[in-house]
């Protein structure tokens, strides 16, 4: 039968999708692969359908290949005879231990079919959260801040694994970016933060990502239009006719680029 890869999103259970919850309550057996995820799971199926998999802390490769070799041993016993899920904070396929499951099913059980349900990842979900909007035309990279790092290059980046904010902090404002912290964000456990002062992150926690923009990176947008005539109480009085404005007609042709047509 199939195992399906269910994107859990960022943690609160009512950010599962629809699809990904009707995978959940139709498995034989959920595998989740730590505490986290398998609480937001066992909102959505009973304790008694969820399978534990046991992975060493370890980053011992030869420890690690074995762990996944038995998890995949185990899943694809009980994806032959039903329905499997394995779940993961996010997405499956952003930076996820379900690649390892992926890859190991590939060598040992090509015979389990597999199907992924996409979840809602930190990688998007930062945007809401930090209230950042990534207009059309901007470019935005992911990066690992692991211990201090502070990477450059690109315009917009997203940071995972900050996990020692001060000195990832210090590195990214002499490299000239603004900076802004998310830390559990969207989830059930633990304390949500949101702050550009990373004396606030002291703590380590694994949960914790940062938005880094260089500050003349903005791409004008047509409707920046709409701000520029608006009067001191924030409303626009002269009814303004933008259709002309180039700026109007190039985002017209960008949201169309998106797929995001616009119906004129
Ligand atoms: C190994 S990645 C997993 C990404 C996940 N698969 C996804 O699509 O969101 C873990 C990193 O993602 C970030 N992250 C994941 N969920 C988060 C959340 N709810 N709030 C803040 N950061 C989060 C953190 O930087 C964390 O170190």
């Amino acid at each position: 039968m199939t195992l399906y890869g269910v994107g859990l999103g960022p943690g609160q259970a009512d950010l599962v999708t629809v699809r990904g919850k009707r995978a959940l309550e139709d498995a034989d057996v959920v595998y989740s692969p730590g505490r986290l995820s398998r609480s937001v799971a066992t909102e959505h199926v009973p304790e008694a359908r969820i399978g534990d998999l046991d992975f060493p802390m370890t980053r011992d490769e030869e420890k690690l290949r074995a762990a996944w070799k038995e998890a995949a041993a185990e899943i694809a016993t009980t994806a032959r005879e039903g329905d499997a899920a394995f779940v993961t904070l996010g997405d499956p396929n952003v930076y996820s231990t379900f690649g390892h499951l992926r890859r190991t099913l590939a060598a040992f059980h090509p015979e389990v079919d597999l199907e992924v349900v996409p979840g809602v990842s930190a990688v998007t979900a930062f945007a809401t959260a930090l209230g950042v909007e990534v207009t059309a035309g901007a470019s935005l990279a992911l990066r690992e801040a692991d211990a201090g790092q502070s990477p450059t290059g690109p315009d917009r980046m997203v940071l995972f694994k900050v996990t020692d904010a001060p000195a990832t902090h210090a590195g990214l404002v002499e490299a000239g970016y603004d900076v802004t912290y998310g830390r559990r964000l969207f989830m059930e456990q633990g304390e949500t933060l949101v702050t550009d002062d990373p004396s606030e992150l002291d703590e380590r926690d694994y949960y914790t990502l940062a938005y880094a923009e260089r500050p003349d990176a903005r791409v004008e947008q047509a409707t920046d239009a709409f701000l520029e005539a608006s009067d001191e109480s924030g409303l626009v009085s002269d009814g303004g006719d933008y259709a002309s404005d180039p700026l109007v007609r190039q985002e017209r042709s960008e949201s169309a680029l998106c797929g995001d047509e616009v119906d004129r």
